[in-house]
C-alpha cells in the first residue's frame, strides 16, 4: 500500500525520486520522504501529508547525491508523522518498506532487549535495525540482507541504501511486487513499471522471495534460499501512457470521460467486430466442461464480479460461487470437481485476491484473470488472463476499470455460452450488437446526463445517508454506487437489493434519507416500483435512475429522475454506471473533498 523507489543514478537522483514518487503516489500519500548516500553519509528529508509537502521541503533544503531510496506511505503502523515517515535510519542503513512485517513485535521486543533504541512507531524499523546489527557483527550487505530477511514474516518489498557502499541498493520482495528498471549506466528500483516509466521501459520483476543487488550497471538477484537465480527482462507498456489530468479538473473525471474509449478498446479483443460474435478463441478456459466457476475479487472489483455471476447463470448456465476475496481465502471452501477459477483486479496486486488465488491454485483449479495491469503478479500467476485495456487508472475510485471489467466479464459469458451450448447464435449476435453501440452511448449518455447531476449533487450534498436500491444486475450497481459515494464524498451509503428493504432498512426511511433507485425497464421493473412505493409512502425522496419506458411507466413523485435510452440487458449495468459515477464524483467536488486521493484509502491495496 505504499509505494517505493531506488536509483543508483549518474545525476542529482532527489528530483527524480520525486518524479516516481509522484507516479506511486495512488499507492499511498499520508507521508513522504527520500534519502541519499554521498561521501560516506546518509541524509534523507521527510514530510507528513501529501508528496506537494516533501517536493516544497526540498525546495527549502535540497538533497544532493547520485544514489537515493524513495517512499510514500499508507500508514500501518504509527501514524501518519514525519518521526514514522521512510526511510528509516540506523547506523548507516537506510530501508524503505511496503507491506506489512507481521513478526515485528516480537522482533522489536528482542533488539531492544539487546540495546537497540527504536525512532519511530513502525515495523519497518526493525528491518534497519536488524541490518544494522548485522552489519555491526562484521557481516557485509549481502550477507546481512540474507539474515535479515530470513528473520521476517510477513508481506514486503524493501529497498535498502548503506552508508559505505555509495554504488549500491539492495531490493527485496516477498508478496508486494518490485521492479528492477535498466537504464542507460543508471539501475533502477520500483513497485511497479510506471514509477519507472520515465527512466526505462525494460523491467525486470522479482518472483516472491526473490532479493536483488543494483548497481550502476549491473545487477544480481536471489531467490530465498540465496541462490543466484536469472529472471528474464521484459519491455513495460507503462512508458507508453501518459500520467496527467488533461484539461480534467481531477483523474476522476478524465476517467469517467475515457470510458467509451477503453471500453471499445477493451470490448476489441473480444469481439470481432466485422463477424459480429464474440472471439471464441480468446476464452482460454475450458467453459465447456465446468460444473461451477468460483469466483473472487475485493470492493468495486468484486462488484463487477456479482455482475459477471448473474451473466454467467443467465447466458451460459454455469453456477457462480463468488466471494469477496479476504472472506473466500479462509472459507475453506470445497473446490472439488470441474471447477475454474476467475479472479478480477485493477492492479492485480490485491493481497487477498492473490491469497485467493493462490488457494484456488493449491487445490489444483485452472485460474483466469480479469487484470487491468498485465505485468502484476496476479497476471503472471493465472493460466490464462483477460485483460481490461483500460490504460492507468490513477484516481483511487475505480471508474473506467470497472466497466472495462464489466465488458470483459459480458464477452466471457457470452463466449461460455457460446461454448455450452446455452446461447444462441440469434442472442449473441443481439448481444455482440448491443456492445458495440456501448462506446458511442457512452458519450452520448455522458453528455446528456452530466448537466442534471452536477445540479442533482448540490441537493445530494446536504444529506447525510444515502441508500441506493436494486434488483438484479442493478443490485450490484447500487453496492458500487454506495461505495462510490461513500469513498469519495464521505457521505454514509449503503447499497441494497431493493426485494431486501423490507426486511431491515425500510426503518430508516424518512425526509432525510434520500433513496437512489437504479431501475432500467427489465423483468423486474414492476417489482422495484412497489419498493419504490413503499419508499415513497414513508416520506423517502427518491432520486429514480432508468431509462425512457422506465420513465415513462412511473407516476411517482420524484426529487429527480435520470433517464438514459432503453438498453438490451446485457449493456444496462455497463451504461448505467454512468449516472451512478457521475452521482458520486459531482457530490463529493461540491464538497469539497480530495476527489482523487480520499483520506485514509490507497489504490493498491497490498496487505490483508
Ligand atoms: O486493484 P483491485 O481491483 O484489486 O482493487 C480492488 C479494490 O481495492 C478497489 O476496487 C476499491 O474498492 C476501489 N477504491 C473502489 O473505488
Amino acid at each position: 500500500m505504499c509505494g517505493i523507489v531506488g536509483i543508483v543514478g549518474n545525476r542529482e537522483v532527489a528530483p527524480l525520486l520525486v518524479d516516481a514518487l509522484k507516479r506511486l503516489e495512488y499507492r499511498g500519500y499520508d507521508s513522504a520522504g527520500v534519502a541519499t548516500v554521498r561521501d560516506g553519509k546518509l541524509d534523507r528529508r521527510r514530510a507528513e501529508g501529501k508528496l506537494a509537502n516533501l517536493d516544497r521541503r526540498l525546495g527549502e533544503e535540497p538533497l544532493a547525491g547520485h544514489v537515493g531510496i524513495g517512499h510514500t506511505r499508507w500508514a500501518t503502523h504509527g501514524a501518519p508523522t514525519e518521526a514514522n515517515a521512510h526511510p528509516h535510519f540506523c547506523d548507516g542503513v537506510a530501508v524503505v518498506h511496503n507491506g506489512i512485517i507481521e513478526n515485528f513485535a516480537p522482533l522489536r521486543t528482542a533488539l531492544i532487549a539487546d540495546g537497540a533504541v527504536f525512532h519511530s512507531q513502525t515495523d519497518t524499523e526493525v528491518v534497519a535495525q536488524l541490518l544494522a546489527a548485522c552489519r555491526k557483527q562484521g557481516m557485509a550487505p549481502r550477507e546481512a540482507m540474507q539474515q535479515t530477511l530470513s528473520r521476517l514474516e510477513g508481506a514486503y518489498a524493501l529497498a535498502v541504501l548503506f552508508d559505505d557502499q555509495p554504488d549500491m541498493i539492495l531490493g527485496a520482495r516477498s508478496g508486494p511486487p518490485l521492479a528492477v528498471g535498466h537504464g542507460q549506466g543508471e539501475m533502477f528500483l520500483g513497485s511497479d513499471a510506471i514509477a519507472l516509466a520515465p527512466f526505462t521501459d525494460e523491467i525486470t520483476y522479482l518472483e516472491d522471495g526473490d532479493w536483488v543487488v543494483i548497481t550502476h550497471d549491473h545487477h544480481e538477484i536471489y531467490d530465498h534460499s540465496g541462490q543466484r537465480v536469472e529472471r528474464k527482462s521484459q519491455i513495460s507498456q507503462g512508458a507508453a501512457y501518459v500520467v496527467d489530468k488533461g484539461n480534467h479538473r481531477h483523474f476522476m473525471e478524465k476517467e469517467i470521460y475515457e470510458q467509451s474509449e477503453v471500453v471499445s478498446h477493451t470490448l476489441s479483443h473480444y469481439i470481432d467486430f466485422a463477424e459480429g460474435r464474440v472471439k471464441f478463441d480468446s476464452a482460454q478456459i475450458d467453459f465447456a466442461n465446468l460444473d461451477r466457476l468460483a469466483m473472487s475479487a475485493c470492493g468495486t472489483a468484486f462488484y463487477a464480479g456479482l455482475i459477471g455471476k448473474y451473466w454467467f447463470e443467465r447466458f451460459a448456465r454455469l453456477p457462480v460461487e463468488i466471494d469477496v476475496a479476504s472472506e473466500f481465502r479462509y472459507r475453506e471452501i470445497p473446490l472439488a470437481g470441474r471447477m475454474a477459477a476467475l479472479f478480477i483486479s485493477q492492479s492485480g496486486e490485491t493481497a487477498d485476491t492473490l491469497a485467493s488465488l493462490r488457494y484456488c491454485r493449491d487445490n489444483g483449479l485452472t485460474i483466469g484473470a480479469v487484470v487491468n495491469v498485465r505485468e502484476s503478479t496476479i497476471a503472471r500467476e493465472s493460466d490464462a488472463v483477460f485483460p481490461t485495456l483500460a490504460g492507468p487508472e490513477i484516481g483511487v475510485a475505480s471508474t473506467k476499470a470497472f466497466t472495462c471489467q464489466l465488458s470483459v466479464l459480458a464477452a466471457l459469458a457470452l463466449i461460455a455460452g457460446r461454448a455450452r451450448g446455452t446461447l444462441s447464435d440469434e442472442d449473441e449476435r443481439r448481444c455482440v450488437q448491443a456492445l458495440v453501440e456501448v462506446p458511442r452511448l457512452f458519450n452520448e449518455i455522458l453528455a446528456a446526463i452530466q448537466p442534471q447531476i452536477e445540479t442533482l449533487s448540490r441537493e445530494l450534498a446536504r444529506f447525510k445517508d444515502v441508500l441506493y436500491l436494486g434488483r438484479g444486475t442493478s443490485f450490484p450497481l447500487a453496492l458500487e454506487g454506495a461505495l462510490k459515494l461513500k469513498e469519495i464524498s464521505y457521505i454514509h451509503a449503503e447499497g441494497y437489493a431493493a426485494g431486501e428493504l423490507k426486511h431491515g432498512p425500510i426503518a430508516l426511511i424518512d425526509e432525510t434519507m434520500p433513496v437512489i433507485v437504479i431501475a432500467p425497464h427489465d423483468r423486474h421493473f414492476e417489482k422495484t416500483v412497489s419498493n419504490m412505493q413503499e419508499v415513497a409512502a414513508r416520506g423517502g425522496q427518491i432520486i429514480l435512475v432508468t431509462d425512457e419506458k422506465g420513465a415513462a411507466a412511473t407516476t411517482l413523485e420524484t426529487m429527480a429522475t435520470i433517464v438514459l435510452p432503453v438498453l438490451d440487458e446485457i449493456v444496462a449495468p455497463i451504461l448505467f454506471a454512468l449516472p451512478v459515477q457521475l452521482i458520486a464524483y459531482h457530490t463529493a467536488v461540491f464538497m469539497g473533498t480530495d476527489v482523487d486521493q480520499p483520506r485514509n484509502l490507497a489504490k493498491s491495496v497490498t496487505v490483508e
